[in-house]
Order: structure tokens, then sequence, then C-alpha cells
């Protein structure tokens, strides 16, 4: 890429609208406006959600060329995330995108948002090593739950995914049967740090060896807690700690038990987790000791690019620059894109 040849990425697949502008790998800035509104709903609304888009993603544009220190003028490309995600809120960073690089003459790059989970670690960000190829990409978060064996930058197999919730939604919905505000994963991981977790055993759900269920562990929290309110109105309050630091430890033997299946399946040790459930203390922890215990080499990126974000969408639209894999303008969003 030359001195002067910035890429912007836009990221509004979910509930946080993203901007964010890379230059030779390095992130220059990164914005993102979280969408409170659906906090009060105890899930994101997409039609709140397209709406917020609408509102935010001006002013997170000018944000992250801002804070980059750029004239729009500078930009090399654009880079956007055309799914897969929310459609109403999807199309609201799709026609900016377009707009923006045909008003400045420039190519438009389309970006799958579970590509850019697992292409993130290739951000320079001074100090982690990068994955070799191949890995394993553990994708998780409030919208997917997937295996993905990456042989190359653009050649990646989803080799397990969740037949039905992803692991965020557990985490989030069993939160909320406990009374905690969305999203409730932080505030499990939270209390877990207190409690027991071999206290109140869950069981894990049984599907194929690689792929995932978490709607029967909702379910089964639901039944428990409706049982041991019922007998006692302060079950909840009294037993906090320990109750999410059994569910705790239930998820992540249970994605743990997956990777292993994975490393067994495919001879592939080296790792790398992303999504916003890589945050949970939990799964980093259990993986650094893997690390030491079955000679697995693991990656866990920076937190500001594991949760839903523009760096990400960033760093692919550099990688596809370089080979000059750019979109035609009549490109649309698409909410079930495949990689
Ligand atoms: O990647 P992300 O920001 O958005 C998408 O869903 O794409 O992930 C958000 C999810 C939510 O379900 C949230 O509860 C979960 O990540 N999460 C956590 C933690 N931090 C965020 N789950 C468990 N433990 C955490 N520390
Ligand atoms: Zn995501």
């Amino acid at each position: 890429m030359q001195e002067n040849n910035y890429i912007l990425a836009i990221e509004s697949s979910c509930d946080d609208t993203a901007a964010a502008v890379i230059h030779n790998s390095k992130i220059c800035s990164n914005v993102v406006a979280t969408q409170k509104i659906h906090e009060a709903y105890g899930g994101v609304v997409p039609e709140l959600a397209s709406r917020a888009h609408q509102q935010n993603i001006v002013p997170v544009i000018h944000q992250a060329l801002q804070e980059a220190n750029i004239d729009k003028k500078q930009l090399a490309a654009i880079a956007f995330t055309r799914g897969p995600g929310l459609m109403g809120s999807l199309l609201v960073g799709t026609s900016f995108a377009k707009s923006l690089a045909l008003g400045l003459n420039i190519p438009l790059i389309e970006v799958n948002h579970m590509q850019a989970h697992i292409l993130a670690h290739f951000i320079d960000d001074g100090t982690s090593e990068k994955p070799n190829f191949p890995f394993l990409a553990l994708t998780i978060s409030g919208g997917h739950t997937q295996i993905v064996k990456v042989t190359s930058h653009f050649n990646m197999e989803i080799i397990g995914e969740t037949l039905d919730d992803a692991v965020g939604e557990a985490f989030d919905k069993s939160a909320k049967i406990l009374g905690l505000p969305y999203p409730g994963g932080p505030l499990i991981d939270k209390y877990a740090q207190n409690g027991d977790p071999k206290r109140f055993p869950f069981t894990k759900p049984k599907v194929g060896p690689m792929d995932f269920s978490f709607s029967g562990l909702k379910t089964a929290v639901l039944y428990f807690i409706q049982r041991e309110v019922k007998a006692n109105p302060d079950f909840i309050a009294q037993n906090l700690d320990d109750i999410c630091a059994s569910l705790q430890y239930t998820i992540v033997s249970y994605l743990m038990d997956k990777i292993k299946n994975a490393v067994k399946h495919t001879g592939i040790k080296e790792i790398a987790i992303g999504g916003g459930v890589s945050a949970n203390s939990g799964i980093r922890k259990a993986l650094q000791e893997a690390e030491n215990k079955f000679g697995w080499k693991t990656h866990i990126p920076k937190l500001e690019y594991c949760t839903d974000n523009a760096a990400m969408i960033a760093i692919v639209g550099e990688l596809k620059y370089k080979q000059k894999q750019f979109s035609t303008f009549d490109v649309s969003a698409n909410a079930r894109m495949k990689f």
C-alpha cells in the first residue's frame, strides 16, 4: 500500500455502530457506539437497532476520521460489513459505504462479519503474535458459535456450529432468568468469581462432537430456578455467586470439550478465539491452562477486537485491497451471508 492509503471500515451488523481507519495493518482509530436502547427490552430489537444506526453512523465515521487525523480525501477504499446480521442494520452500513465510495470515487470492499472476527487476529497491535496457518478459530458471541478450520486468510471451513442459540445468548438468557439486566454475560462472569462452580450441576447438551446446542441449557436453568424459588423465594439472592459459577463452569467446559474434539479431528493445535464471549474469564483461563496441559498454542485478541468492532472489518478490507478484491456498486446486504 502506498504511504497515504488509508481504509475506512464500517460495521453495523447488529447493535453496535462502528467505524475504524487502518493503515499498514495498524489501527489508527476504532470507534464504537453501543446502542443502550436495547437494555430495557432484554435483547436487541431489530427495528430500534436500524433506527439507532441511522442516527449514529455519521458522527461515528466523523470521529473515526478525526481520531485517525486524516481527511476523507486520503482514503483509498471503503470496507463494510455485508453480512451476516440483522437486515435492517446491515442496510444502513451498506448504503452508507456505497454512497461514500461512489462520492469519493474509490473502491468498495464487502466483508463477511464472521470472517472478520477470525481475521481480527491479523491486526498489528505491536504485541500479540499472529496465528500460523492452519489454525482453528472458535467464534463465540451473542450471535454466533462456530469452530472454523482456517487454512489461509480467505480459506475457511466451518467444522462445527450451534444448532440453536449462540453461547452469548445462553449467558444472556440465563442471566435474564436470574433477574440480571441485558447483556448478562459479563455479570454472570463477575458473580462467578466468588462462587462454587460445582455446587449446582447442569447437564451438557448432547449433539455432534464439534456442534453445540444451548437451548436445552436455558430451559434447564429456567426449570431449576422456578423449582428452587418456589421452595425459597430468596433462593436467587442467597445463591447468586454459586449459580453463576456453576453455569459458567458448565458452559466453559462444554466449549473446551468441543475444541478438544476439533483438535483431535483435525490434528491442529493452534487455536484462536474471537467474539464477545472471548472476554469471559473462564474461557480465557481454560485456554491458557490448555497451552501447558495439551501443548496447544492459543491466541486471545485484545478485548476491543473481540466484541463487535470495525477494526476487524478494516483488517479484512486491507487484505482484500491488496488482492484487489473489490465489490461492484450493485452489491446488497446479505443477512445470511456465508464464507
Ligand atoms: O461479539 P459481541 O459484542 O456481539 C455479538 O453478539 O455479535 O458479543 C456480545 C455477547 C453478549 O452475549 C455478551 O453477554 C457476551 O458477548 N459477553 C460475555 C462476556 N462479555 C461479553 N459473556 C460471558 N462473559 C463475559 N465476560
Ligand atoms: Zn459479531
